[in-house]
């Protein structure tokens, strides 16, 4: 028993692993308990554009228990998601034509899956970065690093 248990936890560290980081793509999960499945992303230097899939595994509608991906600087996370709450869900969270925000995606509900692809190369390699969702409340807990790998 103990045996299987091992295996199937091998398996899985290795499928997330695959799916983590393909290129310059990469598929991000969050769930009903205001989680996403990782809290590190890097990115490849060579990267001229990078491509962010998100997937809700939740069953809750948008209203709910939405979620959305949205880099920045560290730096500018608190103050774009401060004025996205304002911005409200029409927004996607998001102040319209906020120039902070280096790549988003729109807040999405429980079984759903959105795409956003975004320009990396102007920016600074060694600048710290990162995502969280930006649905009020969630930041605390739905936020991790973004940094390019060279
Ligand atoms: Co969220």
């Amino acid at each position: 028993m103990l045996k299987k248990i091992l295996s199937i936890a091998a398996t899985l560290i290795v499928t997330n692993s695959v799916m983590a980081n393909d290129d310059c793509a990469l598929v991000v999960e969050s769930n009903s308990a205001m989680q996403f499945n990782t809290s590190n992303v890097v990115i490849p230097s060579s990267c001229s554009e990078f491509t962010v899939t998100l997937k809700n595994t939740g069953s809750l509608p948008k209203q709910a228990m939405g979620h959305n991906w949205v880099m920045t600087t560290k730096a500018d996370s608190q103050s774009v998601a401060t004025d996205g709450m304002g911005a409200g869900l029409e927004n996607n969270y998001i102040k319209p034509n906020d120039e902070r925000v280096i790549g988003a995606t729109a807040i999405i509900g429980g079984g759903e899956e959105t795409t956003t692809t975004f320009s990396v190369k102007d920016l600074d390699k060694r600048g710290d970065y990162m995502f969280f969702c930006s649905f009020p409340g969630h930041m605390g807990i739905m936020k991790g690093t973004v940094s390019f790998a060279s």
